[in-house]
């Protein structure tokens, strides 16, 4: 049965995947259009049980139009960056055979149907968590599945960078690199998998929420202001972040916590430090996150070795990697003390997790 001749089928795939976050952080583009960075990242894959998106995606001949619900409320689709993705699954899909009714849509027929995507983030959205990656990641794979696609996951990922730049990380569990690469074209700027999940699973990654609200410069005209302004960006991409690259490399080969947690917070300093560099200056944390700055590294400096990493993205918000368990709860302990909740020190909850990998949930 050809896709067109009966309207009354709907075939749909559901997946499930994980923001990431940044250990060396991206921040500044070379092309604004294809998303491609100024200096490689490395981040890692968060637990989905914690920081996930659902999206389930479904294609019927009786969609007249692409729609997309993002936690429950209707999204335009028609932005640049979706359009690309679509762009992109659309030129790479195969032959779908549905298992009933003896649907079959050939590589022809995906240019005509249409979409309805439901997304759903079990975290805030937009408030310097990663949501666009963990999104964006998982629309292009549940799409690239329901189309057929072949690619594997370095080519989605180049697909998925298009719709926001850190998305192409969350297509792998474990440890992430998304290589800058130097073709115009960004065929070469991809994401590959440095270690897997199981590769250091004793760290412990606690997010200590200090706000949920949106942020208010996005990262995207953040970064873009920063490039345009900031006198420290071309320091920071061109001579700091390689060599932080390399030995970032070598500390989650060789799972040295002492080197993995001085490169974290240097890298996450730096970049708040171009943010403030920029003009206007961009303030992405707030009073509690320095204080949470101040609390890791006196206990750092007490212990005389690292015992905790922070981290903080384009929000207040902490990421805190901790070597083990142990490290874990004595650090939940002291956070406990100094930020008890509901106190006016605005931190307003913790989420534990460990790494993971991709989950295929269709
Ligand atoms: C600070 O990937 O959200 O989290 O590519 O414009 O969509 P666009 O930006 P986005 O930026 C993420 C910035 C960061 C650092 C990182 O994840 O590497």
């Amino acid at each position: 049965m050809a896709a067109e001749s009966c309207k009354d089928w709907v075939l749909t795939v559901t997946a499930q995947t994980p923001t990431n976050i940044a250990v060396i952080k991206y921040w500044g583009k070379r092309d604004e259009d294809l998303i491609l960075p100024i200096n490689d990242s490395i981040s890692v894959t968060l637990d989905p049980h914690h920081l996930c998106t659902t999206t389930s995606v479904a294609v019927s001949p009786a969609f007249t139009h692409d729609r997309m619900w993002l936690n429950g409320k209707e999204v335009s689709l028609s932005g640049g960056r979706y359009q690309n993705c679509l762009r992109e699954l659309r030129s790479r899909a195969g032959d779908v055979e549905g298992e009933e009714k003896g649907i079959k849509i050939t590589k022809k027929d995906w240019e005509k149907l249409h979409f309805h995507i439901v997304s759903y983030n079990n975290f805030p959205t937009a408030a310097g968590l990663a949501s666009s990656a963990a999104g964006l990641a998982c629309l292009v794979f549940s799409l690239a599945k329901l189309m057929n696609v072949k690619d594997d996951h370095s080519r989605l990922s180049a697909i998925a960078r298009q719709g926001s730049g850190s998305a192409c990380r969350s297509l792998y569990g474990g440890f992430v690199k998304w290589i800058m690469g130097k073709e115009q074209n960004g065929s070469d700027s991809i994401a590959v998998q440095l270690a897997d999940e199981k590769h250091w699973d004793d760290l412990v990654i606690i997010i200590a929420v200090v706000s949920s609200r949106q942020k208010e410069t996005s990262s995207t005209s953040g970064m873009r202001e920063t490039v345009e302004t900031s006198m420290l960006i071309e320091h920071r991409a061109k001579e700091v972040v390689p060599k932080r690259i390399i030995q970032m490399e070598e500390a989650i080969k060789n799972r040295d916590f002492p080197a993995f947690a001085r490169l974290t917070c240097a890298d996450s300093n730096q970049f708040h430090a171009v943010c403030l560099d920029t003009l206007p200056p961009i303030f992405y944390m707030n009073d509690t996150s320095h204080r949470i700055i101040s609390c890791v590294e006196k206990w750092n400096r007490f212990e005389g070795t690292p015992q905790v990493a922070y981290t903080f993205d384009a929000g207040p918000n902490a990421v805190l990697i901790s070597h083990n368990r142990k490290a874990a709860a004595l650090l939940l302990q002291r956070l406990l003390f100094h930020f008890p909740p509901n106190s006016d020190a605005d931190l307003n909850s913790y989420v534990i997790g460990d790494k993971t990998i991709l989950q295929d949930a269709g």
